[in-house]
């Protein structure tokens, strides 16, 4: 992608479900002289997503889409993302998969956080799939969405150590404060 300056910051869409702390970081991030990106739009699948709350706090633009006809939703979503000139997606902890040709459409464009350290552990129940196999690592990883559930390119990853007395709650929360370190240190990798 070409380099960015302060006054063409990258107009970005993020996309939630639930809690939202990664928004509520992209967010501070997005204010941040040194980002390269600015948030434009947030996109959630539920309106009982807690993350909304920063939304209104923050004032930046929302909508809330049911995915439950996903071409009629994508359709919509697409003119959203035209109209509001959105040229990155951030996914931060969204729980709804995107087709294929949507993907496409963004082909590149569309970044993702995920809570394990891929290829391991794709899809749900991260922790406890960790802690299950007696692993003494798990960690988080931002990549990019391509067609195939959590396996496009690594941008960047990040460790963290599991000790016996972890549960899958302990290992969460230490893993989240690792991705509210990563999400950043990635995109600012992908634009520098
Ligand atoms: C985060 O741990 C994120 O990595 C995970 O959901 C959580 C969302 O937390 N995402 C996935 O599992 C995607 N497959 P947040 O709402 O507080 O940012």
């Amino acid at each position: 992608m070409e380099k960015l300056t302060g006054l063409n910051r990258v107009k970005t869409a993020v996309f939630i479900s639930g809690t939202g702390s990664n928004l509520k970081n992209l967010i501070k991030f997005s204010k941040l002289k040194k980002s390269p990106i600015s948030i434009n739009l947030i996109i959630s699948n539920t309106n009982k997503a807690r993350g909304l709350h920063y939304v209104d706090l923050f004032h930046i633009k929302k909508k809330i889409l049911n995915f439950k006809n996903i071409k009629v939703t994508e359709k919509k979503l697409l003119t959203l993302l035209m109209k509001n000139k959105v040229e990155l997606i951030c996914l931060a902890g969204f729980m709804k998969i995107l087709s294929k040709d949507f993907i496409k459409r963004f082909n590149g464009k569309i970044i993702n956080i995920h809570p394990s350290l891929l290829p391991k552990y794709k899809g749900l129940n991260t922790h406890n799939r960790a802690i299950q196999n007696r692993d003494k690592f798990s960690g988080c990883t931002v990549h990019y969405v391509t067609e195939k559930l959590d396996s496009g390119k690594i941008i960047m990853q990040r460790k963290v150590k599991i000790t016996k007395k972890d549960t899958p709650t302990t290992l969460a929360k230490k893993i989240l404060k690792q991705e509210h370190r990563l999400y950043p240190e990635a995109i600012l990798k992908i634009f520098n």
